[in-house]
């Protein structure tokens, strides 16, 4: 066998990765040069859906990183330490690395990718986003002499399957949540994609890679889907629209400067990535002259995201039989420069706001002299019914700075006929 790959982690997509590699037949040729020679696991005594020769199961998984004879590292056990120390001493080791931790990427992708250049290794990492959808070579090569403008993405399943039921069933929020962690689509501490975490760190890989700068996951602004109801879900059906948590990173209107952020977003039932459903992801790259490109896919699973491990192994082994030692550029993480953020308050949107209000006479006018105060133009003004005797009267704007809004809002709250603003939300 020509090429050795150590691989750290035996848990879903470990196990998935493994059962490629030992199933070249009918795949590309070179899989067949590709051994695997090392798996380091916590407990090696566990029943598993792989069998391996005792000999290459080992739980030291610093020899492997550490090993002469390793060629390709493969770090599957997620979390933030040890992964992040195993990738850095594999890098010192002169071992080429592919990883599916976003975390680590997101938040030390600036050590990591310095320490690879340094030592001419590859780090690989098309697992990290979209599971098995192909998206980071696509950013880094055949979308690369595109100028982008913006990278819009349904990149987390979890809280897609969970907005869809919720909308398919007329459910809250809770109660979905708790039937997708019986079934396992949900995390029992599902912080990590419900508040929108998960998603962050995926927004910060793909806006490096689409605009050709380092992010700092601090930029993204980030906001979950918790406060989401039942009844924004229906407004927004009967308004033309659908709720997606979606990350964003865009070029704002007049600078250099990107907009990162992830929040939920009333999608125009129109737009692609309104029928994006369940756990699938989708993620929308819009460049000159391509236009719009979406890829979709199943963003997580054993199966899928071994596929985007597996073909990074390849990518590395067949650059390696090429003999060359100088990295392939549209392989590589050369650049260096941190990317401007564009503060939110200059985000130019669509807004939807939500308002519980007294049934006074005027009150409506009210708002709307609140709003015109700030220059905010108002699209539609919906007011459908009273609930605890009180109105519900839901907005939505034209394309209005998010700062003058934010004006208008504080302006609004200090009315007495406002009861309470139960919902604000950005509309694409
Ligand atoms: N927890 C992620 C999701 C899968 O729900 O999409 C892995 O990235």
């Amino acid at each position: 066998m020509a090429f050795k790959v150590g691989i750290l982690g035996l848990g879903t997509v470990g196990t998935g990765t493994v059962q490629l590699l030992l199933d070249p037949t009918g795949r590309q040729a070179l899989l067949k040069e590709v051994e695997v020679y090392k798996v380091g696991v916590k407990s090696p005594d566990k029943t598993r859906a792989v069998s391996l020769p005792t000999a290459v199961v080992t739980t030291d998984l610093e020899a492997i990183v550490k090993d002469p004879a390793v060629d390709i590292v493969v770090e599957l056990i997620g979390g933030l330490e040890p992964a992040r120390s195993l990738i850095l001493q594999a890098i010192n080791n002169g071992k080429h690395v592919v990883t599916a931790n976003k975390a680590v990427i997101a938040r030390f992708g600036d050590e990591i990718f310095t320490a690879a250049n340094a030592a001419g290794v590859y780090v690989m990492l098309e697992a990290a986003v979209g599971g098995g959808i192909p998206v980071i070579q696509p950013l880094k090569q055949s979308l690369s002499v595109n100028r982008i403008t913006a990278v819009t993405g349904i990149v987390n399943g979890t809280t897609n399957y969970i907005l869809t039921a919720m909308r398919d069933r007329g459910s809250d929020f809770a109660e979905v949540l708790a039937e997708a962690q019986q079934l396992g689509y949900a995390e029992a501490d599902p912080t990590a994609d419900v508040d929108g975490l998960d998603a962050a760190d995926k927004i910060a890989i793909l806006a490096s890679l689409a605009f050709g700068g380092r992010i700092k996951l601090q930029d993204v602004y980030c906001e979950g889907i918790r406060n989401v109801s039942k009844a924004d879900i229906n407004y927004a059906e009967k308004l033309g629209f659908v709720i997606k948590l979606l990350a964003i990173a865009k070029k704002a209107h007049s600078s250099n400067s990107l907009s990162l952020r992830v929040h939920p977003t009333l999608v125009p039932q129109s737009h692609p990535l309104a029928s994006i459903n369940g756990v699938y992801n989708a993620i929308l790259v819009e460049g000159e002259p391509l236009g719009q490109v979406m890829f979709f896919g199943p963003g997580a699973g054993a199966g899928a995201t071994a596929s985007a491990v597996v073909s990074d192994i390849l990518a590395i082994a067949a650059t390696l039989k090429t003999g060359t030692t100088k990295p392939h550029p549209l392989m590589s993480c050369s650049h260096q420069e941190y990317c401007e953020k564009a503060p939110m308050e200059d985000l130019v949107t669509r807004f939807y706001a939500r308002f519980l209000t007294q049934d006074h006479p005027g009150v409506i006018g009210k708002l709307g002299t609140c709003f015109g105060n700030c220059g905010v133009s108002l699209e539609s003004v919906v007011q459908t019914g009273i609930h605890d005797n009180l109105a519900e009267i839901v907005v939505v704007t034209h394309d209005v700075r998010e700062g003058d809004f934010n004006a208008s809002l504080a302006e609004i709250r200090a009315l007495p006929a406002i009861s309470s603003i139960a919902s604000l939300l950005r509309v694409l």
